[in-house]
């Protein structure tokens, strides 16, 4: 993909894990709240079940947010239904299942919501992961009019993306530091973005990695006169927990 011939056609609102902390993350409840707030496009984390299920789930292990114990890939998809994904979060919320990036896309794209996918591989697992969720992407995107934007942390695992489904866009999620050398990883890795914790974000760093040919998403902002500030800079994407308080449906 030429990253100059890359027609960024996402809104610049997206929904932290769906709705932020307004409901269990990465479910379809969330979805369901940040759509219900305006957003039509949302973030949400992808990994792999032991019988190679994409699922949404953010951490490695499913103990923070399901009434279950242990690493996701310990599952399979079957044995994941059979928790609760919800309670952790609130009682209102105990039949939450375990979504699957199939269920999200028929969902998404039947609602005109588009995706932001973080690969989020459990840790060994980048290149299977990275090769795996891009061609499941493909497929269930594959009559999209706009496909669904692919970012990780994990070089492995977008090199494993691009190599497995090149036409599908990514960006590289950089937290803690920038390097030196951040724009030549863009490059190698035929991005289209870089997707910045807001901390890093500097109106001088905007600048450059726009000049080069890059688009911007910074996350996770939550302050609404920070997300005009990054705006205003020409960053792209606003991705965001503050779901009632920068949004689509009310000038902020
Ligand atoms: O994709 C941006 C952001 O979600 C990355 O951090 O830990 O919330 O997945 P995290
Ligand atoms: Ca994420």
């Amino acid at each position: 993909m030429s990253t100059s011939a890359f027609d960024w056609n996402y809104p610049s609102l997206i929904a932290h894990r769906g709705a932020g902390k307004h409901a269990p993350e990465n479910t379809l409840s969330a979805v369901r709240l940040g759509h219900q707030h305006g957003f039509t496009m949302m973030e949400y984390d992808v990994k792999l079940s032991r019988d190679g299920v994409a699922i949404l789930l953010h951490d490695d292990r499913i103990d923070r947010t399901s009434n279950g114990q242990g690493l996701a890939s310990q599952y399979s998809l079957a044995d994941l239904m059979q928790f609760d994904f919800g309670s952790w979060l609130h009682e209102k919320y105990s039949a939450e299942p375990i979504l699957t990036l199939s269920t999200m896309a028929a969902y998404t794209i039947a609602h005109g919501i588009h995706s932001n996918i973080e690969i989020k591989p459990e840790t060994g697992f980048e290149a299977e992961t990275g090769a795996r969720v891009a061609r499941i992407a493909q497929q269930l995107w594959q009559k999209a009019s706009v496909p669904p934007l692919l970012s990780s942390f994990s070089e492995v695992a977008l090199e494993a993306a691009k190599l497995a489904a090149p036409e599908l866009p990514r960006a590289l999620l950089i937290e803690d530091h920038v390097p030196a050398d951040y724009l030549a990883r863009l490059q190698r890795l035929d991005c289209v973005a870089l997707n910045l914790d807001t901390k890093l974000t500097t109106k001088e760093l905007v600048a450059e990695t726009l000049a080069a040919g890059y688009q911007l998403c910074i996350w996770t902002v939550n302050d609404p006169q920070r997300a005009k500030e990054l705006l205003s800079w020409g960053c792209k994407g606003i991705v965001t927990d503050a779901i009632d308080t920068i949004s689509p449906l009310t000038p902020f």
